[in-house]
């Protein structure tokens, strides 16, 4: 079985500078979806065709698999699916006369595995194989056309159907199975005689009820193979794409405190007694572990949340592995690089980058924490900020344990604050603090007496 993916098309009902198979359905580009639901069926070769902007789909399909050793076939114009395919088949092994060529569409992403290994069982040498399903708004699909007996003998573009053909329900996904030693000569017959000017793949199903092969319908749930040609029904998918997902998440015993807030781009692992509240953003790798709680609009990516941690509403967190029973927010930043310990407590307004935080160590409120390492139960006040950029290069800021910052202070990078030291609120401290010392680095204080206020001239 060879596999040949459709993703050429120009997309214009999208209205995007994007090609429309890049478009994302829960994060992840439609095309990638469909070369990893080809992938896990082991084809002897996958071959993808390309046209409005193929190195953008190649780009991105190279980088997830860069080893599939992807066929790609570029279609410089449009002519429809039928030539699309045609375009491949130079590519194709077709060696056995059992082989068979499974067409995918680029735009239909969310077919699962188990789906497409029946529609391939059901093609055979003498046996077309076709996806179908019955469309709630059957309106833009093909129309499945039926004989007497019931079984498939055509399929009609909705544009070239008569009104009769109109009501007919069960419209075809796209996705079929075509015995590989029968193609050539059906794509070959193909012409540009129907309203669009084109060359429909559709219409081979016609050529081969009349070489009297036999033509398997699958029907499967319309959600399973709808195609996303426009916004509507890519926002459409999403929604049906989410809900599955929260509702694995239910099943696993997660409390959502609205299913329909909760948007997952990724992987999300949760232990027992995870809640989530509404409006959250979970994208790329995400775990939360047991107990963990995640307030209202906190967006959280590819990072790891250790028991019983408490995240409070309006926080972002990016490339962070947090310990258990930490408290963060409401409304902190933690960027890529930051580690906390167990124990910690970032408050709000709170920033931390490359930042490596110890047990116990608090930032309630209002710091900046960039390129730092921090022992166990230091304390920076509010309004701290570290220091690491001198306008060109980076430096890290190192405190020791038990370390006390004073508020509004500034900790100026390439610095180390040894065990217990304990800088004075408003310092500017450049230099090393050794442990157990204090280090009070701002102007003194000088009362005048009898002041009197300037007047206006
Ligand atoms: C197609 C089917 C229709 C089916 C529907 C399901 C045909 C003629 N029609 O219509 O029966 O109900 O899909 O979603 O096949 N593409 C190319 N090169 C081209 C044209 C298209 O690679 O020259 C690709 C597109 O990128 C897309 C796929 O083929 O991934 C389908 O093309 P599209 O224009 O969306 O066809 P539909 O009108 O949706
Ligand atoms: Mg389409």
């Amino acid at each position: 079985m060879e596999v040949v993916i459709l993703a050429a098309g120009k997309g214009t009902r999208m209205h995007s500078a994007l090609p429309k198979v890049l478009h994302p359905i829960g994060g992840r580009p439609m095309l990638l979806r469909v070369l990893d639901t080809a992938v896990s069926l082991s084809p002897n070769a996958i071959h993808v065709v390309v046209g409005v902007g193929a190195e953008q789909a190649i780009a991105l399909a190279e980088e997830a698999y860069p080893h599939a050793g992807i066929n790609w076939v570029t279609q410089k114009e449009q002519l429809g699916t039928g030539h699309a395919v045609r375009e491949a088949l130079p590519g194709l092994k077709q060696s056995d006369a059992d082989n068979s060529v499974l067409i995918l569409f680029g735009d239909v992403p969310l077919i699962s595995r188990s789906t497409l290994q029946q529609v391939i069982d059901h093609c055979g040498p003498e046996q077309v194989s076709l996806l179908t399903t019955r469309a709630s708004v059957p309106e833009g699909f093909g129309r499945i056309i039926r004989n007497r007996d019931g079984d498939v003998a055509a399929i009609v573009e909705e544009r070239d159907a008569s009104m009769e053909q109109k009501r007919i329900n069960e419209v075809n996904s796209g996705i079929m199975a075509i015995p590989a030693l029968r193609l050539r000569a059906w794509l070959d017959a193909l012409d540009t005689g129907n309203d669009q000017g084109e060359y429909y793949l559709t219409d081979i199903v016609a050529m081969a009820h009349a070489d009297e092969l036999r033509i398997r319908a699958t029907v499967v749930d319309e959600t399973e193979v709808i195609g996303v040609n426009n916004k509507s029904q890519l926002a459409f998918l999403e929604r049906h794409y989410q809900m599955g997902i929260t509702n694995t998440l239910l099943e696993q015993g997660v409390t959502l405190l609205d299913p329909a807030r909760l948007d997952v781009r990724g992987d999300v692992d949760c232990g027992r007694d995870v809640q989530i509240d509404v409006n959250v953003v979970l994208e790329g790798q995400v775990r939360l572990g047991d107990g963990v709680s995640v307030g209202a609009n906190c967006v959280i990516k590819d990072s790891t949340i250790g028991a019983g941690t408490k995240i409070l509403a309006g926080t972002h967190i990016e490339g962070a592995e947090i310990g258990k029973e930490t408290s963060i927010g409401p409304m902190a930043r933690l960027r890529p690089g930051t580690v906390l310990g167990d124990g910690c407590k970032i408050g709000n307004f709170v920033e931390t980058k490359n930042a490596v935080i110890g047990e116990g160590s608090k930032a309630n409120h209002l710091a900046y924490i960039g390129d730092a390492v921090i022992g166990d139960d230091c304390n920076i006040g509010a309004g701290a900020v570290f220091c690491n950029y001198d306008g060109a290069n980076k430096h890290q800021t190192t405190l020791g344990n038990h370390v006390f910052v004073g508020s509004n202070s500034v900790l100026i990078a390439p610095v180390t604050l040894e065990d217990n030291a304990f800088v004075a609120a408003g310092s500017s401290v450049s230099s090393d603090v050794p442990a157990g010392s204090l280090a009070v680095a701002r102007v003194k204080q000088r009362n005048v007496p009898g002041w009197k206020k300037p007047r206006k001239k």
